[in-house]
């Protein structure tokens, strides 16, 4: 039986992650721990709950004692850590925040992993905003494991300043890191902040969706169980110190994003309104995930207009989910299913 801590499991891809490890593999327990920030939400682990091979704790990983306790306690084999803040303008509002959960909480798990001596793997799971951008009008141009770090906002510099203590933590003391940088995720149970439940959620109600600037700057757009795959593999079969990129060859326009999702609703295009851009907007990411390819076998599996099809028909059909984020009835419904746990 593999044990492994899910950090910040409450979350999108990080619950995501947990039902495609169970799902998945007979012979795993998986233990998550979550603070339940704003981005956090038990609901969408509400199946899992009392389950023999699921342990959810309430948690933040920046509380030394209380991680340092659980790892004395579960001594986990494979730590994921999935906990952060994520969204690049609320960075922009407020940095600190950024650099408590996503630099020291990381330096807080690394320690407890490391003074446990638990653990065959510690994965970090990163972006790739830490590279910045490229320039819209070289579309030869892509991220690889070796482009400088080169960040943006506070999100991106928090989150590669933790990719810098993971390697150091590998090199000084021996810590069996693997780092995965990938481009922005879509899928069920994205809090409806995130571009494309928001446009979502607002076109639902036939209200205007805001697109930053003129909607030119382009994402690389990855599944967000191909994202699980890919970790799932890089846990078990990737080298300790090595960073994988993981991209899914989706490069879309954020205007071209939010017509095909205002197509597969049937809403008019005259919903989209233009806002003033966000400051020190990045370009376009472009991922090369050639490594992750040749060395580990993956490949993105999901063709952009079949996933968004099926990522847009999951909000229509699970209106209330976000629409108890929307209104901040999660948070009571949060509260009542921890009294399972
Ligand atoms: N969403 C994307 O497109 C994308 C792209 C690249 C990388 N990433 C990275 O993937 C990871 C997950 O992203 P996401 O989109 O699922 O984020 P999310 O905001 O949906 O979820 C983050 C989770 O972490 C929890 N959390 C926050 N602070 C915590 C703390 N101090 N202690 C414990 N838990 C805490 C939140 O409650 C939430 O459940 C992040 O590390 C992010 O940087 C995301």
């Amino acid at each position: 039986m593999e044990k492994i801590l899910v950090t910040g499991g409450a979350g999108f891809i990080g619950s995501n992650f947990v039902y495609y490890m169970l799902e998945n593999h007979g012979d795993v327990k998986i233990v998550c721990v979550d603070s339940l920030s704003y981005a956090g939400n038990l609901v969408t682990l509400e199946p899992l709950l009392g389950k023999e091979n699921f342990r959810f704790v309430k948690a933040d990983i920046t509380d030394r004692e209380a991680m340092y306790t659980l790892f004395e306690a579960e001594k986990f084999d494979v730590v994921v850590n999935f906990a952060a803040e994520s969204h690049v303008d609320r960075s922009i509002d407020s940095p600190e925040p950024f650099l408590m959960t996503n630099f020291i909480g990381t330096s807080v798990l690394l320690d407890a992993f490391r003074k446990c001596g638990c653990g065959r793997r510690f994965h970090q799971v990163s972006t790739d905003e830490v590279y910045g951008d490229l320039p819209l009008d070289r579309p030869d141009l892509f991220f690889t494991e070796e482009t400088p770090i080169h960040t943006s906002s506070p999100y991106s510099t928090s989150k590669a300043s933790a990719d810098l203590l993971c390697l150091a933590y590998h090199r000084t003391y021996g810590v069996p890191v693997t780092i995965s940088r990938c481009s922005n995720n879509y899928g069920r149970f994205q809090y409806p902040e995130k571009l494309i439940p928001l446009m979502i959620s607002r076109a639902l109600n036939d209200e205007k969706v805001p697109v930053y600037g003129e909607g030119l700057n382009v994402r690389d757009w990855l599944h967000v169980l191909d994202h699980c795959k890919a970790i799932d593999l890089i846990i078990h079969e990737g080298k300790n110190g090595e960073i994988y990129n993981i991209g899914g060859h989706n490069e879309r326009a954020n205007i071209d994003v939010v017509k095909t999702v205002l197509a597969a609703l049937g809403k008019s295009e005259d919903l989209i309104e233009f806002v003033t851009d966000r400051p020190g907007h990045d370009l376009r990411y472009a991922i090369d995930a050639s490594k992750l390819e040749r060395e580990l076998g993956w490949v993105p599996e999901t063709k952009f207009e079949d996933g968004i099809k099926e990522t847009v028909e999951w909000y229509v059909n699970n209106q209330k989910w976000w629409k108890d984020i929307l209104s901040g009835e999660y948070v009571k419904m949060s509260e009542e299913l921890l009294k399972k746990t």
